[in-house]
């Protein structure tokens, strides 16, 4: 675990969806899914809490959610998504916890898309 808080994971969240909303590629996708911005800051804080800080604050189904949008999703977008992450974790967090919060995030992209059927064999 990292020396990671529950404010500075809420202002990369934070942060993170506001330059999502507006990429070119992304944006539109979160944009036409998520009703309800506020709720989604808040369960992909309690998300990061759980995965980063072992709050057990999130419960839910990150696989489910994304085989549902399977058909927008592809390894191009993931990276896209990954290089945002990396950028935003860097601009908000000592590097410890950035790399540290990076590598994770790429783990779960890499799960993510296996579930989702866009990689093969990997
Ligand atoms: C191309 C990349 C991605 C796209 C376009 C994407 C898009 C979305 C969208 C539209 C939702 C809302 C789904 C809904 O409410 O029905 C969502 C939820 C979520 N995403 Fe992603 N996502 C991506 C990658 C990731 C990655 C890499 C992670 C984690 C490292 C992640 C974590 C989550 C979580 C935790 C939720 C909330 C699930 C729930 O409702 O409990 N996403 N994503």
């Amino acid at each position: 675990m990292s020396d990671l808080t529950e404010p500075q994971l809420r202002t990369l969240v934070e942060a993170f969806y506001a330059t999502i909303r507006q990429d070119a590629a992304l944006g539109p996708i979160f944009n036409d899914i998520i009703e309800d911005w506020p709720e989604h800051l808040d369960k992909l804080t309690a998300f990061w809490s759980g995965v980063m800080l072992g709050s057990g604050r999130y419960s839910g189904n990150p696989m489910a959610k994304h085989v549902a949008i399977r058909a927008r999703l592809s390894p191009a977008l993931f990276s896209r998504w990954l290089s945002l992450w990396g950028e935003t974790a860097a601009r908000l967090l000592p590097p410890e916890p950035a790399a540290a919060i990076k590598a994770t995030a790429q783990r779960i992209a890499h799960n993510l898309q296996r579930g989702c059927g866009l990689l093969e064999n990997i």
